[in-house]
């Protein structure tokens, strides 16, 4: 039996067993995915040692991803660009990683505001951590034309515009809102809006009318920015949809069959998300 896990710190909050629960009921595959608390002193010998533990691979979560990249022997060009590995496979013997944010981001757009990227004109990302690199690189791989980046620590987003180049640029997270013309669209990255964290405050009504707005927070499924932006009849993506097609490329990874994200599934973590 093939077996997988998340390793995360802590990983109560994961939902990645339930996903991968329902594609193996769904696939009739004999296989087991599991979480895994593990601190971060522990976390190189744990991952070195995922094969002895009869795992074929992870998903790699909060606060591990930088790690994983950096214990990993192979890095694909998904974690390369990332500098950072959400998903773990082994290849005879050898760690492997990838990030799969990346396609998780432009796979849940795709869906939910078909055409989002058609202008390839100017996009505005909140937020210059670990998701918001691996958000920016989906970004100019779509050739977006421009990339704002506004962050509370404006040091950070300065990283991310040199890591880039000249199509990414800086702009005060004091001024935000005058980041926002001729913004097609919006990303937050920041934890701001999530349940127990406070509100993400910009103001909607400077975004142009044809903005597509994306959160990928997703707990609560419709953030206070989505909301707003919905109100103001601008097209919106939430979070859900990220996570769940982040998730496909390790399971076909680890249990050989490419899963879909199907609203059925959609509904089953939506449920989950709503006990929260
Ligand atoms: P992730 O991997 O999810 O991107 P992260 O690397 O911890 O997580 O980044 C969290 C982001 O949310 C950062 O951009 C952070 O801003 P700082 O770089 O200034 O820390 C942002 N963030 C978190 N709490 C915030 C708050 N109260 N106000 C503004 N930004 C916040």
């Amino acid at each position: 039996m093939r077996k997988a896990c998340v390793i995360g710190w802590p990983i109560t909050h994961s939902r990645s067993p339930l996903i991968h629960g329902h594609w193996l009921r769904v696939y009739g595959i004999e296989g087991d995915y599991s979480s895994q608390a593990v601190q971060p002193e522990h976390f190189p010998q744990f991952l070195n040692s995922l094969a002895a533990f009869g795992y074929c691979g992870a998903n790699i979560t909060v606060p591990h991803k930088e790690a994983a990249y950096q214990i990993a022997v192979r890095r694909d060009a998904s974690a390369e660009a990332a500098g950072a590995a959400n998903t773990i496979w082994l290849e005879d013997g050898v760690l492997c990683a990838a990030n799969t944010d990346i396609h998780g981001f432009l796979a849940n757009l795709e869906e939910q505001a078909p055409g989002w990227d058609d202008s390839r004109g100017v996009a505005v990302v909140l937020g210059a951590g670990g998701a918001a690199r691996a958000i920016i690189r989906g970004l100019l791989d779509r050739r977006f034309s421009a990339v704002r980046v506004i962050n509370r620590t404006r040091d950070r987003a300065r990283e991310l515009a040199d890591r880039f180049g000249q199509a990414v640029q800086v702009f005060d997270w004091e001024r935000r809102n005058e980041a926002f013309a001729d913004c097609e669209a919006l990303i937050n990255t920041t934890a701001l809006g999530m349940i127990g964290q406070p509100w993400l405050d910009i103001d909607v009504s400077r975004l142009p009318e044809g903005t597509v707005v994306n959160d990928i927070v997703y707990s609560p499924l419709e953030t206070p920015l989505l909301r707003d932006a919905r109100a103001r009849g601008l097209r919106v993506a939430d979070g859900l949809g990220m996570l769940l097609h982040q998730a496909a490329p390790g399971f076909e990874r680890w249990f050989g069959v490419r899963p879909e994200v199907t609203p059925e599934l959609r509904a089953l973590i939506a449920a989950d998300l709503e006990k929260a």
